[in-house]
This record gives structure tokens, sequence and C-alpha cells, in this order.
């Protein structure tokens, strides 16, 4: 049977109460399905950083390049600088494997009501620059303890890389509504962002039938609130993309339920799914946290490497489970991790078996 290769890596916090749920609903359908997820977990992150003084090892990259896929659950600990945390690990992989797309659909859930008013039917998707932007390694800090001491960081737009996030948001749109908003702040005041907004005018000519609007990021807050349903593919820049998928996915019901695909488009390496939020250490070990944004993101995975029946039946399961009421208490409800990934699981397990699989 087709067998795929994934990188498991459950990280900090919440990430290993969520992962093995997620893990555990991906098994059903691939076994419904008759392929085979061989998961290789590796047990980096914080407590690797503890006992060995890095996050991963030096040959990490070589040995995630052999999967065809990576399973992330988040990275960051209390005890530990998130610059060490982050840059050893989760920014390294994005960059190393040109994960330069950041996936992150946000959708009205069922039997999920939105904290914003007339935010019933909330479909839209976030395609954030990943690789470059305000989070460029350019700068650093200067005069350390003296009078002049300062911090700097470059933000770098690439021609190639704005042309490339614009052209995958206008073929993404060509899809779905046939509208992109280009998120900016191009009102003089950071000045990389006319050239944003000139290169992704430039793209989206191409795409004479997709209709592309500008909005200014501080706008964009509001108008996110005010009207959400309104928008069908937002590209942004790596920082406005963050800020906007943690709004987005509040509007929706919780940041909990908010998957994220950091895809490589053309394939060269390995693509990373992890959901939006991160180790969540303010609720870790207690068994409560949402594992929809962990199981979402495995069904992108499963969508990512063909398997788009098996993926589809991951969200109709968690989709099904919410609609009859089981919620985690980030959603109202009293749910544990746990009895919610049985849940799902069930109903899964439940399904008919798919046609051509014994
Ligand atoms: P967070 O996303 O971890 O948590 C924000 C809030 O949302 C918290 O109150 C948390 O309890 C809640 N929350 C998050 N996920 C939830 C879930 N699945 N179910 C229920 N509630 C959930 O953001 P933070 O607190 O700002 O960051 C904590 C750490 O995680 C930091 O070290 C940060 O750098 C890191 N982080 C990592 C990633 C990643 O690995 N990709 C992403 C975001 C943040
Ligand atoms: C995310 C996270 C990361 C980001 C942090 C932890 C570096 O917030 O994946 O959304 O900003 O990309
Ligand atoms: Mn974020």
């Amino acid at each position: 049977s087709r067998i795929h290769n994934i990188a498991v890596i459950a990280g900090d916090g919440i990430g290993p109460e969520v992962v093995p749920a997620a893990m555990r609903c991906l098994d059903t359908v691939a076994d419904r399905h008759g392929f085979v997820l061989r998961w290789t977990e590796y047990p980096w992150g914080s407590a690797y950083y503890h006992e060995n003084g890095v996050m991963m090892p030096a040959d990490a990259i070589r040995t995630l390049a052999e999967h065809d896929a990576i399973f992330l659950g988040a990275v960051g600990d209390p005890d530990i600088p998130d610059t060490v945390t982050l840059w050893g690990l989760l920014i390294p992989i994005r960059r190393r494997f040109n994960q330069y797309v950041n996936l992150r659909p946000v959708r009205t859930l069922p039997g999920v009501p939105s904290p914003v008013r007339g935010a019933e039917n909330v479909d839209l998707v976030i395609v954030r620059e990943n690789v470059e932007g305000e989070y460029s390694e350019v700068g650093g800090r200067l005069y350390r303890d003296q009078p002049g001491e300062a911090a700097i960081q470059e933000a770098i737009f690439t021609r190639v890389g704005v042309t490339r996030i614009a052209e995958y948001a206008a073929k993404l749109a060509r899809q779905r509504r046939k509208r992109v908003t280009s998120v900016t702040k191009s009102n003089g005041i950071v000045h990389t962002m006319p050239f944003w907004d000139e290169v992704v005018a430039e793209t989206l000519a191409n795409y004479p039938d997709v209709e592309l609007e500008k909005v200014l990021v501080d706008a964009m807050a509001a108008k996110l609130v005010l009207q959400p349903t309104a928008y069908d593919v937002i590209v942004a820049s790596n920082l406005f993309g963050d800020i906007l998928s943690d709004l987005a996915g509040a509007i929706a019901g919780s940041i909990g339920v908010a998957p994220s695909g950091n895809l490589n488009p053309e394939r060269e390496y390995p693509s990373m799914f992890e959901p939006v939020h991160g180790s969540a250490p303010d609720i870790a070990g207690q068994g409560i946290a949402n594992p929809i944004g962990q199981m979402w993101a495995g069904a992108m995975m499963l969508e990512h490497l063909g398997e788009e029946a098996a993926a589809r039946e991951v969200v109709e399961a968690f989709e099904a489970v919410l609609a009859s009421g089981i919620r985690t208490p980030d959603l109202g409800g009293t749910a544990t991790t746990a009895e919610f990934t049985e849940e799902v699981d069930a109903r899964l397990r439940a399904l008919p078996r798919p046609e051509g699989t014994r």
C-alpha cells in the first residue's frame, strides 16, 4: 500500500497533547483508505535544549529532508528565551525548506459561535509570506550596555519573494471566490510596502479574472472584526499575516481551531503542517487543549500528500462532533482533549468502508 513518511516534532507545551490526538485520527483514516502514515518522532524542542544546549541536532535539516512531510506541534518554553527556541527550530525549518507560503484557512465551524456579531459564514484563507519581509535575519543588537544601545532589523522584500506569494494567492482565489485582498502599510511610513503593492499589482494584472483590493493593515484589523464574511483570499507579509491569522482564528471561535501549512509549492523540500497557535504554557499539562488546529493541519497534510478523500473525512468528523455540542473549554465546552479526540475517532471508525478498499 501507499506509504507516506512523516517526521513528527511534537515539541513543547500542549504540542505533545494535541499531536498524538491528531495522529490517532489520521491513522484511522489512513487505514480506511489503504495507505500508511509511517511516523518518525523526533524528540526535539525545549526539553532537548535543556539536555543538549540546542533545539535540534546539527544534522536535523538533513534528517527532515528525507521525509514526505513534517508534522509539528509547537515550540516555546517559558524558561528559554523565544529567540532561542524559534531561531533554533521553527524558523530554520521554514527557511531551509523554502516553505515560502504559510496557508491559513479560517472558517466558521458548526456549533461554534463567533465572539463577533454577524460572523456566521466566515470562509477566508490567509496566504502569509513565510520566509522574508519583517522576519529577516539582517540586523541585531548593537552597543550592548552602552549609552548608544540599539536594536535593528531590516524588512527585506524581494521581487521574487513578493511575486511568488502574490501568484499563489491569485491561483488560490481562482479556485474560490476570485477576490484577493492585499494587506499593506504603504501610506509612506513603512517604505518597503509600496514595493510590495507594486509587485502584487503587477502580478495580479496577469489574473484579470481575479479582483484585487488593497487594504492598510490597521484598517484591516477593524474590517476583519466588523465584516469578516467580506474576505476570500488575504495575502499579507510575514508579520501582518501572523497577526491577522490569530485575529481571524479568534473570530472563528478560538485560535485553537486554526490550522496552518508551511508550503514549498514546488515540492523540492518537505512542507510542514502545524496549528496556528503556540505551546500555550498557561494550559499545558491540563489535558484541555483543543486538538482541532492540529487535526485540521493534519488534514491539510493529507491533502498535500494526495489523500484528499481521507483529508475530507477528518474535517467532516471534527465538524460533526462540534455540531453535536461536544467542545473543549476554549469553545465554551467541558470536553477534555482526550474526550474530544475519542469522539472524532469513533466517528471515523463508524464510517462505511470506502469503495475499493478492504
Ligand atoms: P499561544 O498560541 O501558545 O497561546 C495564546 C492563548 O491561546 C493562550 O491563552 C492559550 O491557552 C490559548 N490557546 C492556544 N492554543 C490553544 C488550544 N489548542 N486550545 C485551547 N487554547 C489554546 O501563544 P503565546 O502564549 O503567545 O505563546 C506561547 C509560546 O508559544 C511562546 O513561546 C511563543 O513563542 C510560542 N509560539 C510558537 C508557535 C509555533 O511553534 N509555531 C506559534 C505561536 C507561538
Ligand atoms: C506562528 C508563530 C511564529 C511566527 C512565531 C512563534 C515565530 O507565531 O507560526 O504564527 O510568527 O511565525
Ligand atoms: Mn503566530
